[in-house]
């Protein structure tokens, strides 16, 4: 897909399939190393949420090969997001979510949403201008380490309700249903796609035996913070010794990491 069409899709639909961009081989090596850490239970201890319906999401820390260019500043992707996204973007967090076999479908929902309401007398007032036409701040490469089919637990997008999340009152779950076309998202294994914070989005159940893994790596706009990251720090983790080594030019992608911000305080 050319930019042109990934931006036109993205604004038209909130989601877009990207294909290609990582070379087989590492991705071998990505899925082998998060259920490594899967299967030792490692991750779950570490999740971010313990259990959605028997899937649960978990930060990754950028080790091993998660450090290879070519993965976090893959150039296919990178033309790319400076076209949704400006040229000062950067790393929001990289995750794995895993829906174990038998995980139910996960409930529709948007992640993290920014809103402008105010308190008013008390009472919770929405900002009542039309934000539907803003750029998106954050968007998800979703990167299945398996084949995702029907079978195993797509995830499930309401393709252009990502226009309908800002309103003042964003819409419900019928009337999501009910405006908005529905795709399940079964992707090859090698592929990808990414996906505006904004679009109406669920997982479906995992009817296979096997556990079904995707990274979610997402970028933002260098201001925007996940409100789902809220509880936990860091969001993106790289080793001091590790974001070293990574070249110049690519070290602004890591700006929330703590080992890349000026310590003010000692201790703190
Ligand atoms: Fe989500």
């Amino acid at each position: 897909m050319t930019i042109g069409s990934i931006r036109a899709a993205m604004e038209r639909d909130g989601v877009a399939r990207v294909g290609r961009l990582f070379p087989l081989p590492l991705l071998e090596r990505i899925r082998a190393e998060v259920l490594r850490r899967h299967h030792s239970g490692e991750l779950r201890r570490r999740g971010l949420v313990r259990d959605i319906a028997g899937r649960y999401a978990a930060v990754l820390p950028f080790a091993g090969p998660f450090l290879d260019p070519r993965f976090y500043a893959n150039p296919a992707l990178h033309a790319k997001l400076g076209t949704l996204l400006g040229p000062d973007y950067c790393i929001g967090s990289l995750e794995a979510v895993i829906a174990e076999p038998g995980a139910g479908r996960q409930h529709q929902h948007i992640d993290g949403p920014v809103r402008f309401d105010r308190l008013v007398g008390g009472r919770k007032v929405p900002y009542s201008a039309d934000l539907s036409g803003l750029p998106p701040y954050a968007v998800t490469l979703a990167v299945p380490l398996c084949a995702v089919t029907d079978e195993n637990g797509p995830t499930a997008v309401w393709k252009g309700s990502h226009r309908a999340a800002l309103r003042p009152r964003p819409p419900g779950e019928r009337e999501v249903y009910r405006r908005y076309p529905l795709e399940t998202l079964s992707v090859p294994f090698g592929e990808a796609y990414l996906f505006d914070f904004r679009v109406f989005h669920g997982g479906m159940p995992n009817d296979a035996p096997e556990p079904r893994a995707v990274l979610m790596f997402v970028f933002t706009r260098s201001w925007y913070r996940d409100p789902n990251q809220n509880e936990v720090f860091p969001s993106v983790v790289i080793s001091e010794r590790d974001l070293g080594r990574v070249p110049a030019r690519h070290r602004p992608l890591f700006m929330l990491a703590p080992s890349a911000r000026r310590r003010l305080w000692k201790g703190a």
